[in-house]
């Protein structure tokens, strides 16, 4: 773990998930050191996408970070978005105003490098919360920039049942090749998979916590959590799939994971965006990601709740 803040960059595709997890890193700018937010298709279209960055910053009055609009497109499949689990916008639930605000100019990808060559080596978190595209297309636009890279937190995959198809998580579905890219980049992962994200489903105990406590953004986020589950993936409720990734930053304590060697299925089968994570090490391939799955649910919620207090 970094001493001092954490030099982050979000890549995302909100999604109400997204959206908690880019207002969780909001409420901790003592710990994380917030450079850009990127925006990629996936939950919806990047136009879309980069709009709800926008509207989730300014909820969180955190205008001055930059944003950047990305890829239009998985690097090779056709775009398949989510909109019958997010909502037509992405957003349902979250009742916010369209930003006056507009993306900074420059693709995503090229202000990931230019992001990271700026900070010194080794030195910056990469929080990916979408398909891999834009992250992909960074390393094969700039690989000098691999180098200032400390890890990759991603949401991505599954040990078991995906929720896109029966093999796949919709991330790793949507641009398989951007994830095989990502994972054969010999830079650290943390893998937060379906298998440990499912845990992540709040209760009503704590949504009633969340709904007391009065603030605008946890009104949102109240709204998001707690909206319709419209035609789902096959879990009740909705799991906080994103915001682990920024609550491994802040709390690693909650989680618990293992070393595995993590393989990406890009074919165009069944198994496309499959994940196959060696568990048990059967291949005696070298490990590429530290996949979590072990998580306090319990103590997330409560400690997200705290967070989002401070927030406006
Ligand atoms: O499969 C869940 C993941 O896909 C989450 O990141 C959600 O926001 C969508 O991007
Ligand atoms: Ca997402």
């Amino acid at each position: 773990m970094t001493a001092g803040r954490i030099p982050i960059l979000i890549d995302t595709d909100p999604g109400q998930d997204d959206a908690v997890a880019i207002l969780l890193a909001c409420a901790h700018p003592g710990e994380l050191d917030l450079r850009a937010v990127t925006a990629v298709a996936g939950n919806v279209p990047v136009g879309q996408a980069t709009a709800n960055v926008l509207r989730i910053l300014d909820l969180a009055g955190r205008e001055e970070a930059p944003v950047h609009r990305g890829a239009e497109a998985p690097l090779l499949y056709p775009l398949e978005t989510a909109e019958f689990v997010c909502g037509p916008d992405g957003l349902t639930g979250a009742d916010l105003p369209v930003s006056a605000r507009r993306a900074s100019p420059g693709h995503a990808a090229e202000a990931l490098v230019a992001a990271l060559r700026a900070a010194p080596a080794r030195s910056v978190t990469l929080c990916a919360l979408g398909p891999l595209t834009n992250l992909a297309l960074a390393f094969r636009l700039a690989p000098d920039a691999l180098g200032h890279v400390e890890r990759i937190v991603l949401m991505g995959g599954a040990l078991g049942l995906g929720n896109m198809t029966p093999a796949a998580e919709f991330n790793a579905y949507v641009d398989p090749h951007a994830a095989a890219i990502v994972f054969g980049a010999g830079v650290p992962i943390v893998m937060f998979g379906l298998h440990a994200t499912h845990q992540a489903v709040p209760n009503d105990d704590e949504m009633a916590r969340l709904a007391a406590l009065g603030g605008r953004s946890a009104a949102a986020a109240h709204g998001m959590m707690t909206r319709p589950r419209a035609g789902g993936l096959g879990t009740a409720g909705h799991p906080m799939h994103d915001p682990l990734v920024i609550a491994w930053l802040l709390w690693p304590d909650l989680f618990q994971g293992r070393d595995c060697f993590v393989e990406v299925e890009t074919g165009p089968g069944s198994q496309r965006g499959r994940t196959t994570i060696d568990w048990h090490g059967r291949l005696k391939r070298p490990p590429n990601a530290f996949v979590v799955d072990g998580v306090d649910a319990r103590g997330f919620f409560a400690r997200l709740i705290g967070s989002l207090s401070r927030l406006p």
